[in-house]
């Protein structure tokens, strides 16, 4: 769950290295580190943000480095844990991200023949095996090196005295950028599309040898090709474009991105891949599984399709009996329980499905099939437009199994989403940032809406923060509620409005103040609660929509005005690679 980088070429590569990191920021940011190939091997690591500290690293000499921004799992984040890590001698340098599960007997074995740790990571081990290995070739060390290795990595090393970078991959992405006379290594593509938009993606069990003329990759020791493909994304798009945060640039850019989705994803392109399952199991984690859970409530509904949802970090170890399709849903790709579920799944015989944003993640190659979401990247933590355009493609599918009764309307979703981006909810924030816990509330479709709107508000804010389905609240949340408890009720005129409406006012009774997102009109709501949000009359999918999208705008300016880092959330990050 870190960030790697990698640069060989003719420029100086720190400043390089640095500006890759801080793309790669939203992947870790308790420390970073980069190395420099000089001869010795230059190195500056630091606890913290690379933006508090970019000045210093950039000094290092070097037209070849590699760099890491941290994510920690073995031990705390400080400036001895963050990579890079060096041997013993400080001839070779190593950035890491993934697991190594053995790391504990290998480091036992390697202090007992007399190697000195540094870090409590599990990252070092592999420097030292490769100093044991190392005799002038480090591509030799690292084919001798990984046999012994489980676990998760991609890996970048350098050696003094050898001016290539050596990458492996073992279920941790790792993407090859081709410049004109310069390679780049990087976890994924956002670091490496200021410089080309060319890319190949290393496959698990990889070894790729950079130098200044070529780059050649091995599997099982023999060269292998890997297809060069041109990458969509552009540059411009991993920038802030004027907006203070990521998060409030990608919620702006949901329209646009929902109807680039619907237009990418049409229901004939579905309907070859789904064909007519009889029973459907989602598996996701967070926003991705109220997604999951959304389209749950609506295909069972609408089509009358069995649909079962799973967490996938539980779907593993207590996969239900499954048979039909599995649709994994991941906007990273790289989640670590998704890729084990779909894993499991596949055991069972299983057509395996996976949704995702980004081009050539681990989960497009442990899928049978793959649907791309072609959000454009979403650098905050998060997930805003990664969310509404995983549920333009699951509102399609729905599409296609309910013989295209909601077709076009999906084509004008982006309307609703851009009708309600403006609305004034300061009232509303000022309500929120005083509160010591928030619950909301709605019903059907609108109960993972509400889980959704409370993940956004605890994971940005702080501030705790409960979905519920509305009828459940009074079966012991209800001890919780008080005039420092808001409740914010999702409450549309459907088959539950009448009961929603008791419901709101059982919750007043007990002195929560209710802000209540509704159609715009209703009276009798806007009667009974503190604060109406109205959103514009729509079909039920956009309603779903459009309150999706006040709940993110509401966490986010309740978050900003409580100067939270909404970009970048403590102890977060945005692929979570580890189980
Ligand atoms: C969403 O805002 C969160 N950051 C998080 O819950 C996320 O949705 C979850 O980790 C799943 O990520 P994925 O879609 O990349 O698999």
């Amino acid at each position: 769950m870190c960030g790697i980088v990698g640069y060989i070429g003719k420029r100086k590569a720190a400043p390089i290295l640095i500006q890759g990191l801080k793309k790669l920021e939203y992947r870790g940011y308790d420390s970073f580190g980069i190395a420099t190939l000089g001869n010795p091997i230059e190195i500056y690591k630091h606890e913290g943000k690379i933006s508090e500290h970019a000045g210093s690293a950039s000094t290092l000499n070097g037209t070849t480095g590699i760099g890491h921004t941290r994510w920690a799992t073995h031990g705390v984040p400080n400036d001895t844990n963050a990579h890079p890590h060096t041997d013993c001698s400080g001839r070779l340098a190593v950035v890491h991200n993934g697991i190594i599960e053995n790391y504990a007997e290998l480091k036992r074995q390697l202090m007992s023949r007399g190697h000195k740790f540094r870090s409590e990571t599990d990252t070092e081990v592999i420097v030292h095996l490769l100093e044991e290995k190392y005799q002038g070739d480090l591509l030799a060390a690292m084919h001798a090196t990984l046999p012994q290795l489980q676990g998760s990595y991609a890996i970048l090393a350098l050696a003094a005295g050898e001016n290539r970078i050596i990458a492996a991959r073992q279920a941790s992405p790792l993407v090859i950028g081709r410049g004109d006379g310069e390679f780049f290594a990087a976890s994924d593509m956002t670091p490496v599309l200021e410089h080309t938009e060319r890319a190949l993606f290393l496959e698990d069990g990889d070894v790729a040898d950079l130098s200044l003329q070529n780059v050649t990759i091995y599997h099982g020791g023999q060269p292998v090709e890997r297809k060069t493909e041109l990458i969509d994304w552009s540059f411009e798009d991993t920038k802030k474009g004027g907006f203070p945060h990521y998060m409030l640039k990608e919620i702006y850019e949901q329209p646009q991105a929902f109807y680039n989705t619907v237009k990418a994803c049409p229901p004939e392109i579905l309907a070859s891949m789904i064909k007519k399952p009889s029973q459907v199991t989602l598996v996701a984690c967070g926003s991705s599984y109220h997604a999951g859970m959304i389209f749950r409530y609506l295909l069972e509904e609408t089509c009358k399709v069995p649909a079962r949802l799973e967490f996938a970090s539980e779907f593993k170890y207590f996969p239900p009996p499954v048979n039909g399709l599995v649709i994994g849903i991941t906007q990273s790709g790289e989640t670590a329980d998704t890729l084990s579920a779909l894993k499991q799944a596949k055991s069972h015989n299983c057509w395996t499905l996976a949704i995702t944003n980004v081009l050539g993640s681990t989960v497009s190659r442990v899928a049978d099939d793959t649907v791309y979401m072609r959000a454009g990247p979403e650098i905050g933590v998060a997930a805003t437009k990664s969310f509404t355009s995983q549920l333009a493609i699951l509102m399609q599918m729905v599409t296609c199994l309910s013989d295209r009764k909601v077709c076009d309307l999906l084509l004008h979703g982006h309307r609703a989403i851009e009708e309600v981006l403006l609305k004034d909810l300061a009232p509303a924030v000022d309500l929120c940032r005083k509160a010591s816990s928030i619950f909301f509330v709605g019903r059907g479709p609108f109960y993972p809406v509400s889980l959704e709107g409370a993940l956004k508000m605890k994971e940005i804010s702080y501030i705790h923060a409960e979905g519920y389905a509305a009828g459940e609240i009074k079966h012991g949340p209800f001890a919780l509620l008080s005039p420092e408890t808001p409740v914010i009720a999702i409450c549309m005129p459907d088959e539950t409005y009448g009961v929603m409406l008791s419901n709101i006012k059982e919750m007043k009774a007990r002195g929560a103040p209710v802000i209540a997102l509704g159609l715009e009109g209703d009276s009798e709501l806007t009667d009974i609660v503190d604060m109406f949000i109205p959103l514009p009359k729509t079909h039920k999918f956009l309603q779903i929509l459009t309150s999706l999208v006040v709940l993110q705008l509401l966490a986010y300016h309740t978050a900003v005005t409580l100067g939270r880092d909404v970009d970048k959330p403590r102890n977060l990050a945005k692929s979570v690679t580890v189980e």
